[in-house]
């Protein structure tokens, strides 16, 4: 098991996951998120590998002030066995390197599963509201 940031070459099988996992929505264009993730000067995806199968990702970027964290996903079959940490570990001490001190995601209310994963790896909802408008000419 490797994780290690990913390429060009990865999207198919970054955006086939995605879609396995539920991560997509028809108003994103995952494979456009993943290149723009890939050519930002501070951001990447990181892949979780074993052998040449893609098992996970988790997108991360630094925005000078704060650590994020999207499109964490793993493979159906493999989860439930630590890989899903393992990749939340992966983003920090990439943030780490890039300055950030703390790190912040965004679930929807409706995935149970993940935040119960995410209060199970010592994350705490905030008393905040997210606001946000696309920025589409
Ligand atoms: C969320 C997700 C990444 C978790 O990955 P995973 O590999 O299954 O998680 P892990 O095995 O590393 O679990 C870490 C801990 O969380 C717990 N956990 C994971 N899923 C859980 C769930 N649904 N309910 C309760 N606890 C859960 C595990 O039991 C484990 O606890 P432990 O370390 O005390 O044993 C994975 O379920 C997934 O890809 N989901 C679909 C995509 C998604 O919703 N992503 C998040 C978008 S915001």
């Amino acid at each position: 098991m490797t994780i290690e940031e990913l390429g060009d070459d990865d999207a198919l099988a970054v955006t086939a996951l995605w879609a396995e996992v539920g991560l997509t929505r028809p108003w994103n264009d995952p494979e456009s998120d993943y290149r723009r993730s890939l050519n930002g000067p501070t951001s990447t995806v990181l892949g979780l590998r074993e052998g040449s199968v893609l098992v996970g990702t988790v997108m991360v970027g630094h925005d000078g002030h704060r650590g994020w964290v999207y499109y964490l996903a793993v493979k159906t079959d493999r989860q439930r066995r630590g890989h899903g940490r393992q990749l939340m570990t992966a983003a920090e001490e990439w943030l780490r390197r890039q300055g950030a001190v703390k790190i912040q995601l965004m679930v929807r209310r409706d995935n149970i599963a993940a935040l119960r994963f995410y209060e199970r790896i010592g994350f705490e909802e905030g008393d905040v509201a997210v606001l946000a408008r696309w920025l589409k000419t």
